[in-house]
């Protein structure tokens, strides 16, 4: 009798295991592509935002909702777009990736035109990998902008998505070897030592979370590619480490501390994000999470990521010019002449508008000189627009010990902004935030 349950056990035991292995087997395509090179290029930009063109007369309603509230130069993404676009194809990467938020506020327009504008990558032999990020999907705030009237406008669901994007990781690809069943994430097979996870947490029931089936589905993978020795760079919208103290909520992916687990005990070294519009590295345990800022906002930076045959990965980042595209195509356009110039003062007039309503108030009457009123001024939009580009290293101005931020936190500590302002002087900003070499 026993010898009959211990006979049974053994069989019931077996039949799992081996379920398990084939299930694996079942997911992961075993892909032999023949004459696969080793190592790769990423070019990864992030929070485009495009609204398009079609959608306002950027009249009454657009400057009032968009044009003086956002620092990006929303008119102008178009132009970012094709910028981007001739910049790529110079670079010959092997896959551009984009990590969410590729649209205003999820327009089925913005998604259309997007998606036929990188067609010309498609034809120039380059692969684009996309996953949504919040603003992308079923979004409420979908609009147009005519006139004084704003209307909703169709939006997607994630079908949609997938229809829009399906030459761009979300249709049939013989490189995307596993796609998850619980959300649109999938592994794609860069080179014969390198996979990319790009991991969806914005469509579906789950939102800024990754769910346990999308969990089991990952550790699966990684076991699978690890046993061959390959490395797994992961791509997410929202962050897998906290980048500032005072943005963790809504910003970090909820269950994020999983995900970390997973990647600690499978040797995956490099997470990409976005989301926060922030430029900067930070890392636990030897996990990197790189949120990069976004290609909206000045100074438009996109990533380049290079993975030799001995898994070494080197990340740096390169700021998109704008004048390079317009002297290609001859374009004449005296706004865009000093892009640069004119993005960097949509940033700066967006951090004064936020800087007087703090600075007008009763706090200041008779209390400030004109000059020291300045001083504050100027000293929280070079500490915003080099915090954003991670970059304060480079401006022996921007340390703790300035008086000028002193007087700040000295007056008006109390105010959010202020708050925010102290939150960017840790020690750890005065990194080099836009380069990185990670040895596996
Ligand atoms: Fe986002």
């Amino acid at each position: 009798m026993y010898i009959f349950i211990i006979l049974l056990l053994i069989i019931v035991i077996g039949f799992f295991v081996l379920s398990r292995d084939n299930r694996v087997d079942r997911e992961i395509k075993s892909v032999e592509i023949s004459g696969l090179k080793k190592g790769g290029k990423i070019v990864q930009i992030s929070d485009l935002h495009y609204l398009s063109s079609r959608l306002t007369d950027y009249g009454e309603s657009y400057n009032e909702k968009i044009g003086v509230v956002d620092a990006k130069p929303v008119k102008n993404v178009d132009k970012i777009l094709d910028s981007l676009i001739l910049e790529v194809i110079e670079i010959k990467p092997d896959v551009l990736v984009i990590s969410g938020d590729i649209t205003f506020n999820g327009e089925r327009v913005s998604h259309e035109e997007v998606s036929s504008k990188l067609n010309i990558l498609k034809d120039k032999g380059i692969q684009v990998l996309v996953i949504p990020g919040n603003h992308d999907i079923d979004s409420q705030r979908s609009n147009s902008y005519f006139g004084d009237e704003i209307e909703t406008v169709e939006n997607i669901d994630s079908n949609d998505f997938s229809n829009i994007y399906s030459s761009f990781g979300m249709g049939e690809n013989k490189r995307i070897v596993s796609r998850d069943n619980h959300s649109l994430s999938y592994l794609y097979k860069l080179s014969s030592n390198v996979n990319l996870l790009l991991l969806d947490t914005n469509s579906g029931k789950n939102i800024n979370e990754v769910s346990n089936g999308t969990l089991k589905w990952i550790e699966r993978i990684l076991k699978y590619t690890s046993s061959r020795n390959e490395i797994v760079i992961s791509v997410s919208h929202q962050n897998i480490l906290i980048h500032n103290k005072m943005f963790a909520s809504g910003y970090r992916i909820k269950n994020a501390s999983s995900i970390v687990e997973l990647y600690k005990k499978y040797n995956v070294r490099l997470n990409l994000s976005g989301h926060m519009h922030l430029q900067h590295i930070s890392q636990y345990n030897g996990v990197y999470d790189i949120s990069i800022g976004s290609i909206g906002l000045y100074p438009h930076i996109y990533a380049v990521v290079d993975i030799d045959d001995v898994n070494t990965i080197e990340y740096f980042t390169e700021k998109l010019s704008i004048s390079k595209w317009m002297e290609k195509y001859g374009y004449k356009d005296d706004t865009l002449v000093n892009f640069d110039n004119f993005s960097r003062e949509k940033f700066r007039e967006n951090v004064l508008m936020q800087s007087s309503k703090v600075l007008s108030g009763e706090k200041t009457i008779g209390k400030f000189k004109k000059e020291d009123i300045e001083k504050m001024m100027e000293f929280m939009v070079d500490s915003s627009v080099s915090y954003f580009s991670g970059e304060i290293y480079k401006n022996p101005q921007l340390r703790k010990d300035n008086p000028t931020l002193k007087m700040w936190l000295e007056h008006f500590s109390d105010e959010f902004q202020v708050k925010y302002l102290e939150s960017i002087y840790t020690d750890d900003v005065l990194r080099n935030h836009n380069e990185i070499t990670i040895k596996q």
